[in-house]
């Protein structure tokens, strides 16, 4: 089957003083979803957005909402943001002690429901609950800023692409942190089909966001 690449701009690299036409601009420049990180200051050394923020992006959008949970605890959330408008759920298992519970949680709330592995967490982590997930995460940097260094864990994303194949089921693999036109296109090679990139598509201005778009689906 050939890859459907898809592309995520992470928010976090927006102007946070107009993020209702940042979102527009995204949208409109080709974006296929829109990766919002959230960052609690205790997971993950950042803060960042909450539900009411999502809530209030929702109708400046009709495009996926991809929710990147950085947070923990992390099962006292999920329903704001569900309510406020999620598509996709993403959570870490390094967040908290019972991720097959965290994941049934986003199922019953009908959203589709990812899991985010940090660099140093192997992929046999989530080996146990494929049955429950819509979209794996790789993260290629440490999460809690934008604009760091691409870690290369390309065997990490082969090794996931393979587990996903073995389920049979349609499950995406997204990888995040560091994706610039050159290393999506060593991810892409890889196995992935959702690229999540913040400053790669931010760094020049609107004018700019559809090339920046562009430039990364190799
Ligand atoms: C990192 C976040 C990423 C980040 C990516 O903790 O999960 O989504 O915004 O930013 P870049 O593309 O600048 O590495
Ligand atoms: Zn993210």
């Amino acid at each position: 089957m050939p890859q459907n690449i898809r592309i995520a701009p992470s928010i976090l690299s927006a102007d946070f003083a107009i993020l209702g036409e940042e979102v527009r601009a995204i949208d409109k420049a080709g974006a296929d979803y829109i990766h919002i990180d959230v960052m609690d200051g205790h997971f993950v050394p950042n803060l960042t957005i909450g539900p009411l923020v999502v809530k209030a992006l929702r109708p400046h959008s009709s495009k996926i909402f991809d929710v990147h949970l950085m947070i923990s605890p992390v099962d006292l959330f999920l329903k704001d943001f569900a309510d406020a408008g999620a598509d996709i759920i993403t959570i870490h298992p390094e967040a908290g002690a019972h991720t097959h519970r965290t994941l049934q949680t986003i199922k019953a709330l009908g959203k589709k429901a990812g899991v985010a592995l940090n660099p140093a967490t192997p992929v046999s982590a989530i080996a146990h609950v494929m049955d429950l997930v819509d979209l794996v995460l790789i993260m290629t940097v440490n999460p809690g800023f934008g604009g760091q260094s691409f870690i290369p864990l390309l065997d990490k994303i082969r090794t996931a692409k393979a587990m996903i194949a073995a389920t049979g089921r349609a499950i995406d693999l997204e990888v995040d942190g560091g994706i610039t036109p050159v290393t999506a296109r060593d991810v892409i090679t890889a196995g992935a089909d959702v690229l999540v990139a913040g400053t790669a598509v931010f760094k020049g201005g609107p004018a700019q966001y559809a090339s920046a778009i562009a430039a990364l689906r190799g």
